[in-house]
C-alpha cells in the first residue's frame, strides 16, 4: 500500500468554532432512556455542544476558517478543501459556501465525504496538491452539525449520545512560502484506506438515490430511517484494529517507532478506543490528547479541534513528533505524522 511522504508541506494556524450551547449527559437523560453513568463509562463523554439556533455546518466552518486566516495573517488562499458528513444541503457542498462567506476570490472549493476520516483525507489531498506545486496555500476545514440529524429518542440513544457539533480548520502550505507565526508542523506523511464491504454498518440510509421511486417518504421518516444507524461493537473492534495497523504502517514507512512520538491526537469516537490504541502502540495514556470528554464526536472537525487545543495546552517543542489516526463510516481510516518545526 502506497503512502505519500512529503518534504515540502507545512500545516499551521489551527482554529476551532464551537457552538455556545453545552449539553451535559443529564440533559440527554431528559430526552431518552439514558444516564450520565452509562455514557461516561462506555464512551468517556461528559458534555457535547449543540447549535441552539439556526446555525449551519458552513456557518461553523466559515467562523473557524476566519480565525485560521487571522492566525496565519493572510487573507487569500489558493483553494479550499472542506470535509463534512452533515452539509447544509444535499448539494452543493459546504466548500462553496465557505468560499463565499470568506470572500475568497472565486478559488476552487473541494468537498470531501469521508466522515470521521474526512480531515485526514482532506489533509492528504491538500498535501499532495502542495507537494506537486499545483497550489501554495490551501485552507482545510472540517465542520459538522450533527445535533439536528440525531434521533433524540430512546430508539436512537446508542448514537445520539455520541455526537457533538463544531468545526476546526488549518492552513496547509508550501514550506518555503510559509511566514506564519508558530507553531508550524511539517507534514511528514499520510496513509489512507477504505473497505466498502461495511457500508451499511455505520450509515444514514435516507434520503439517497439508492431508493426508488423517491428518496424518502413520510413512512420512512416515521420509521426513523433518516437517522444514522451503527453496529457499535463491530465498529469499535475495527476502529481499534485499523487505527493501530495504519499507525504502525505509516510510522514504518517513515522509519519511526511509536516511542519516537511525543503525542497522538486521534479521532474522538470513544475514550476506550483511544486507550486501547495507545496501549497497543505501547504509549502512555498521557501521550493521547483527548477532547471527547468535552465535545463528544465531532467527526471531520475532531482532529483540527484537537490540534487547536494541543497548540494552546501542550507546550509543543521543535522536533516533537505527532501522530493522528482516524476510523469511521465507509469504512474509511487513515493516519498522518507531523513534526513541530518552530
Ligand atoms: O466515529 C465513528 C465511529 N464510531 C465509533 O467508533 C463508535 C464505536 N462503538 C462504540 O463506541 C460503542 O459500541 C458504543 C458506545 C456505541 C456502545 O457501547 P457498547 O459497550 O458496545 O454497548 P452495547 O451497544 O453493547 O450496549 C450495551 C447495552 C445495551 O442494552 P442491553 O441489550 O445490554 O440490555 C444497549 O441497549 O447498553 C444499552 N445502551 C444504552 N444504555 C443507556 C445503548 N445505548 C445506550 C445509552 N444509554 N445511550
Amino acid at each position: 500500500m502506497r503512502a505519500p511522504l512529503f518534504s515540502k508541506v507545512v500545516v499551521h494556524s489551527f482554529a476551532r468554532e464551537i457552538p455556545l450551547r453545552k449539553v451535559p449527559n443529564d440533559d440527554l437523560a431528559k430526552l431518552m432512556d439514558t444516564n450520565d453513568d452509562w455514557i461516561r463509562k462506555r464512551t468517556g463523554i461528559q458534555t457535547r455542544y449543540w447549535v441552539d439556533e439556526p446555525t449551519t455546518t458552513s456557518n461553523l466552518g466559515s467562523a473557524s476558517a476566519k480565525k485560521t486566516l487571522a492566525l496565519a495573517g493572510c487573507d487569500q488562499v489558493d483553494a479550499i478543501i472542506a470535509a463534512t458528513l452533515s452539509p447544509d444541503f444535499n448539494f452543493p457542498g459546504i466548500g462553496v459556501q465557505i468560499q463565499n462567506d470568506l470572500n475568497l476570490d472565486c478559488i476552487p472549493a473541494y468537498d470531501i465525504r469521508n466522515q470521521c476520516s474526512g480531515f485526514l483525507y482532506a489533509l492528504e489531498m491538500a498535501g499532495a496538491l502542495i507537494e506537486t506545486g499545483v497550489y501554495q496555500r490551501i485552507l482545510v476545514v472540517g465542520a459538522e452539525v450533527h445535533s439536528t440529524g440525531l434521533d433524540r429518542t430512546t430508539r436512537g440513544r446508542d448514537i445520539a449520545v455520541l455526537f457533538g457539533d463544531g468545526a476546526g480548520s488549518c492552513i496547509v502550505e508550501r514550506k518555503d512560502c510559509c511566514h506564519a507565526p508558530g507553531p508550524v508542523f511539517s507534514l511528514l506523511g499520510t496513509e489512507l484506506h477504505s473497505d466498502g464491504a461495511f457500508v451499511d454498518q455505520l450509515w444514514c440510509e435516507h434520503p439517497g438515490s439508492a431508493h426508488f421511486p423517491i428518496r424518502v417518504s413520510v413512512d420512512l421518516v416515521e420509521q426513523g430511517k433518516i437517522f444514522p444507524t451503527m453496529n457499535g461493537k463491530l465498529v469499535f473492534e475495527h476502529a481499534v484494529r485499523r487505527m493501530v495497523e495504519v499507525s504502525m504502517s505509516l510510522l514504518g514507512k517513515l522509519n519511526r517507532q511509536p516511542r519516537d512520538l511525543r503525542l497522538i491526537i486521534p479521532h474522538q469516537a470513544n475514550l476506550r478506543i483511544n486507550s486501547l490504541v495507545a496501549k497497543q502502540l505501547g504509549l502512555d495514556e498521557e501521550q493521547v490528547f483527548n477532547t471527547i470528554q468535552k465535545y463528544g464526536n465531532t467527526t471531520a472537525a475532531t482532529i483540527p479541534i484537537g490540534f487547536s487545543h494541543a497548540v494552546e495546552e501542550c507546550d509543543l517543542k521543535p522536533g516533537d513528533q505527532i501522530l493522528s489516526a482516524a476510523f469511521g463510516s465507509g469504512f474509511t481510516w487513515g493516519a498522518a505524522v507531523f513534526e513541530v518545526v518552530d
